[in-house]
């Protein structure tokens, strides 16, 4: 396996952040990095507009080098427009791997027969795979999913398995069907057969909260890597936490509310000025797209209550420092343990 794949590798556990759409952005991917998280992927794209050259499009797959290992995830029914997409990809960002996605349940994915829509059709998945697969030699090709469209169509295993055997180089299992969204429990043991069902490497992905649990969930079903999504947004620092788990430490990363608060300012900041080095969205220094990113960031914050309440209302960066910086302040005397 070359270096450049290591990260692949079963051994080592790697730490992916799962992409999350309007939220794994360049900026948050950067507070994950800082903390440990070993592979990123871009939120999910739809091969038509690519192929259509829709800036707004490119822009959502943007990373940057110090991200890398970095996938770029796209999305589609056909293999002819998915094969074409990935050839773009390939030629004008050059990603350590291009991951298609087969487990998105939006009702608007699933219609067009794309995302978890196709895993009703492993044939026409395989497909899709292998037309991928065989458009970018280069550069390898993995693929995220879910277990199946509803508890009496477990197909993951199956699935897994032609997705081996059309060159797929490892492949992200999130522990739930399509029919179940984010509802109950991801189903791990579901996770370990697909483990047991191929040679490539598996990722297991699901309800990670701490790194108790990612330390628990690997050993049960030999994943070769973790993926953490909903319980990164907000805290980063569960990267850190869970890769010093894996290493034997068994501690927890509580960041002091002191550097949640210099976080979110951070976050903020870094969203404007990649807001303004892209010239994007410029025609206003208007804040109100990115407040619902900073959310998270507030949960478990003494005073965060007021600052959900009155995030809605800022307007620019200078309207969310002042608000911060009057919480902060208030914590002290007032309403410290308020979440
Ligand atoms: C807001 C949101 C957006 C998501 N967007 C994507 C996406 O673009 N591509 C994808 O493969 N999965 C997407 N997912 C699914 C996550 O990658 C992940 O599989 C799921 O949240 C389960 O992992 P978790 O329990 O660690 O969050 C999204 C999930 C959420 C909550």
């Amino acid at each position: 396996m070359p270096e450049s794949l290591s990260w692949f590798c079963k051994g080592n556990c790697p730490l992916y952040l799962a992409p999350m759409a309007g939220f794994t952005d360049i900026a948050f991917r950067e507070l994950c990095k800082a903390q440990g998280a070993d592979v990123m992927v871009t939120e999910f794209v739809q091969s038509e507009p690519l192929i259509r050259e829709v800036a707004r499009t490119w822009r959502t797959i943007d990373f940057t080098e110090a991200q890398r290992p970095m996938g770029v995830q796209i999305f589609g029914a056909t293999p002819d427009s998915m094969a074409r997409a990935a050839q773009l990809i390939a030629e004008r960002l050059r990603p350590d791997f291009i991951d298609i996605n087969f487990g998105c349940p939006a009702h608007n994915v699933v219609e067009q027969n794309a995302g978890s829509g196709l895993l009703r059709c492993p044939a026409l998945l395989a497909d899709v795979a292998g037309a991928v697969v065989r458009a970018v030699p280069e550069v390898p090709v993995t693929a995220k999913m879910r277990l199946g469209w509803d508890a009496e169509s477990i197909v993951a295993a199956d699935v897994a398995r032609r997705l081996e055997d059309g060159g797929v180089r490892a492949i992200a299992v999130h522990g739930r069907t399509k029919a179940q969204g984010y509802s109950g429990e991801a189903d791990w043991e579901e996770i370990a057969k697909v483990v047991a069902s191929v040679q490539v490497p598996v990722i297991g992905n699901g309800d990670i909260r701490s790194g108790e649990m990612a330390v628990r969930r690997r050993r049960e079903s030999g994943v070769a890597g973790l993926m953490i999504g909903r319980g990164a947004l907000g805290n980063p620092w569960l990267f850190a936490e869970t890769k010093a788990w894996l290493r034997g430490e068994e501690i927890s990363f509580a960041p002091t509310a002191e550097e949640r608060w210099e976080t979110l300012l951070a976050y903020a900041r870094i969203l404007m000025a990649d807001q303004e080095r892209e010239a994007y969205r410029r025609e206003s220094a208007d804040v109100r797209w990115m407040l619902s990113k900073l959310h998270p960031f507030t949960k478990d914050l003494p005073g965060s209550r007021k600052l959900r309440a009155q995030l809605s209302h800022c307007h620019s960066l200078e309207e969310v420092e002042r608000l911060v910086a009057l919480c902060r302040g208030s914590v002290d005397t007032q309403d410290a343990g308020e979440g």
